[in-house]
């Protein structure tokens, strides 16, 4: 924690795909920090992120990391470099909101945790599942008891990731990434039931390749059973025409329904006692980079707790590579076989 600064100074690694949406955020919280350094290993990757948001531009990852006027790393490179870029920043006594997954392996996440727990900085699990209003109110809802006992949640995260995605090659290698898009897209949603739901004890998946372009699984469908006794469904895929538009999540209770997206709103709660049967809570669209940088901003100047620590993005992990166990040895897994 970083209490009494006034400016949290970042710098921003990795400028692709990824990195604009956090430039915006921080732009949104100019109050609270600012994004002074930008790097890349394609220099001009940070040259135009580093000139439309004023930044300087750093030479090597090193330079970043003794830079005194750096406190904080936003770490937007792919996942197989987090480990080695998260440790050497913690290390460096930087704080890092390191983007997901957090890592491809569990062990990789332990020496991570292992790291930030030496270091005394903070390490961020930057999922927004985890720090999006609806998402935390979701799980309010839930707790109140007001859809009573949860019986089930499904998921939905469809849709066709093309267009530039196609051109992050290592997205679509698993032996690079780790995974294919259940690892590199439906973990957003594994982030979410599992926020939601609670801990997860066993999961059961299939996998399939529809597109030609993709590597890897492009389609997953996940069952799994959580510690409290309800279920879940995910059906998570990049090889869909479009984004799905219905709810992208529901939770089913023994009194009421609760859906996240899709026609009705933001997060709306269904129950045959409210007038037209439902009662919208949040309508409007999240923002939820925005959200997501400004919950990593109270951890680190406020002390806030956190809600996306490194424990739960590995935890996640943990339920995703569960999923993949089950699609090899078609059998349903037990989290505990993956300690
Ligand atoms: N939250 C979301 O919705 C979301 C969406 C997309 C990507 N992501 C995550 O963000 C991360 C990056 O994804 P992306 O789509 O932006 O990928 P990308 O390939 O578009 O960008 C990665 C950038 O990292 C740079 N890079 C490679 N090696 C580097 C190194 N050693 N040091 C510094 N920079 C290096 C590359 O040149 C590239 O510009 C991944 O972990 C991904 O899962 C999250």
């Amino acid at each position: 924690m970083t209490r009494g600064m006034a400016l949290l100074r970042v710098a921003l690694v990795g400028c692709g795909l990824i990195s604009e949406a956090h430039a915006r955020a921080y732009a949104g919280h100019h109050d609270r920090a600012r994004i002074t350094v930008c790097f890349d290993t394609d220099l001009s990757r940070a040259a135009e992120r580093a000139d439309a948001i004023g930044a300087r531009v750093a030479s090597s990852y090193e330079e970043v990391l003794t830079d005194p006027e750096v406190d904080s790393i936003e770490l937007c490179t792919p996942p197989h470099l987090h480990t080695d870029q998260v440790i050497a920043a913690l290390e460096a006594g930087k704080h890092v909101s390191c983007q997901k997954p957090l890592a491809r392996t569990l062990g990789e996440c332990d020496a991570m945790i292992e790291a930030a727990e030496r270091s005394g900085r903070v390490l961020f699990y930057a999922e927004m599942y985890r720090t999006m209003g609806v998402a935390v109110r979701a799980r309010e809802v839930v707790e109140s008891g007001r859809i009573g006992k949860l019986v089930g949640i499904q998921a939905t995260y469809a849709h066709w990731q093309g267009g530039p995605y196609l051109d992050t090659p290592w997205r679509y290698n698993p032996k690079v990434a780790g995974g294919g898009q259940l690892l590199d897209g439906g973990i957003h949603h594994i982030a979410l039931m599992r926020l939601v739901g609670g801990d997860v004890e066993a999961a059961s998946c299939f996998t399939n390749r529809i597109r030609p372009e993709l590597g890897g699984d492009d389609t997953a469908t996940v069952i799994l059973r959580f510690a409290e006794g309800h279920l879940g469904t995910l059906m998570s895929t990049q090889a869909a025409g479009t984004w799905f538009p219905g709810p992208g999540f529901v939770a089913f209770g023994t009194e009421g329904i609760l859906t996240i997206g899709g026609p009705y709103g933001g997060l709306v709660v269904h129950h045959d006692d409210l007038p037209d049967r439902r009662e919208v809570l949040i309508s409007e669209r999240a923002d939820a980079f925005g959200e997501m940088v400004g919950h990593f901003l109270d951890v680190v100047l406020d002390g806030v707790p956190s809600r996306a620590t490194a424990q739960t993005g590995r935890e996640d992990l943990r339920t995703v590579l569960a999923a993949y166990r089950s699609a090899d040895e078609g059998r349903s897994v037990l989290l505990s076989e993956l300690p």
